[in-house]
């Protein structure tokens, strides 16, 4: 790999067009020729759940050339499986200069894992995200006067409809047995001391970008949902859930699982033009007041073949380049 010194930029790292290029041998002429005349490009996927080997696969194939001075977004659920995820996370350095990751629900399942507990696992991805360049805090991606800030925001979900900061939207008629079906409620583990909700914890961490004033657009992601709007279907969904007009699961209440009304405060005090989420397995863009919240969620074969997901959803999705700006 051909590493230049970054410029400094705290909190986060900025990042100049130069750093971090990982170069094969002899390609080193085409970077050059490609950063006079190309612009750069943030590019965002989520829900890639590379399991599937069909996934896993379509990623594998991307552009080991394409995208070498390009960003990429990966905004959760790639395996539980510790090392596919690193293993994937190294493949997509491979092909972009800069790749940002945050750990979904799936990442946090210990079925086959020795951690004590969930936080436990998350904080050991964080770590071997650092030791492979995988950005989990902001980054300034551009140059000078043509660049965005990405910042990562943890996050999970408030399952207590009780609880203010709770997306819960009743279902009605049916008994609610999320808790019976929902997987983390098996597969995850939380310490035995810790005060507050799993959400609050999460969002925690993120109270250090909070409040900074950031020299250029503020593109955020997240896993989790911000709003409960988003959980459903506009104008804005291109006919994508028109053949989810049935609900197949009528006693599992997804805004349980949701999100959390939280994680949207954070995005408006970060002052995020742009937020990128995941989760619910949609495509969608929608602007509420003020923000285009975009998911583009690559999710299961099955789910792009029956139109749940649109078949470009097998491809991370644009959202910004140098010359032209968001691409909304
Ligand atoms: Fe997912
Ligand atoms: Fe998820």
């Amino acid at each position: 790999m051909h590493r230049v010194q970054p410029t400094q930029n705290l909190p986060g790292i900025t990042y100049s067009r130069e750093c971090y290029v990982r170069l094969a041998p002899g390609a080193f002429a085409d970077i050059i020729h490609s950063s006079m005349h190309q612009p750069q490009r943030l590019w965002a996927i989520s829900d890639i759940h590379i399991d599937s080997r069909e996934n896993h696969q379509l990623l594998l194939e991307l552009s080991d050339r394409e995208f070498l001075d390009d960003m990429l977004i990966i905004a959760g659920d790639a395996t539980d499986n510790l090392q596919r995820l690193l293993d994937l996370l190294i493949a997509m350095r491979q092909k972009f200069a800069i790749v940002a990751f945050v750990p979904g629900n799936h990442e946090l399942w210990l079925a086959k894992d020795s951690y004590n507990h969930s936080i436990e696992k998350f904080e050991a991805i964080l770590n071997a995200c650092a030791e492979i360049d995988i950005a989990t805090q902001p980054v300034r991606f551009g140059q000078a006067d043509q660049a965005v800030w990405v910042v990562p925001l943890f996050s999970w979900y408030e399952p207590d409809p009780e609880n203010p900061a709770s997306l819960f939207v009743e279902k009605d008629g049916v008994a609610d047995k999320t808790d019976q079906v929902w997987r983390d409620y098996f597969l995850t583990r939380w310490p035995e001391a810790q005060t507050g909700t799993v959400s609050e914890y999460f969002l925690a961490l993120n109270t250090p970008h909070l409040g900074l004033s950031f020299d250029a657009p503020v593109i955020s992601f997240s896993h989790f949902l911000p709003r409960r709007e988003l959980m459903f279907r506009n104008d804005s969904d291109n006919g994508q859930d028109q053949l989810n007009k049935q609900d197949p699961y009528p006693e599992f209440n997804f805004s349980r699982v949701a999100g959390s009304l939280d994680l949207d405060r954070q995005i408006r005090a970060l002052g995020s033009q742009v937020h990128i989420y995941g989760h619910q397995h949609r495509n969608r863009s929608r602007h509420i007041d003020g923000i285009t919240y975009i998911s583009h969620c690559m999710g299961y074969p099955t789910e792009r073949e029956t139109r749940h997901l649109a078949p470009n959803a097998q491809q991370p999705r644009l959202i910004w380049q140098s010359n032209t700006g968001l691409n909304l």
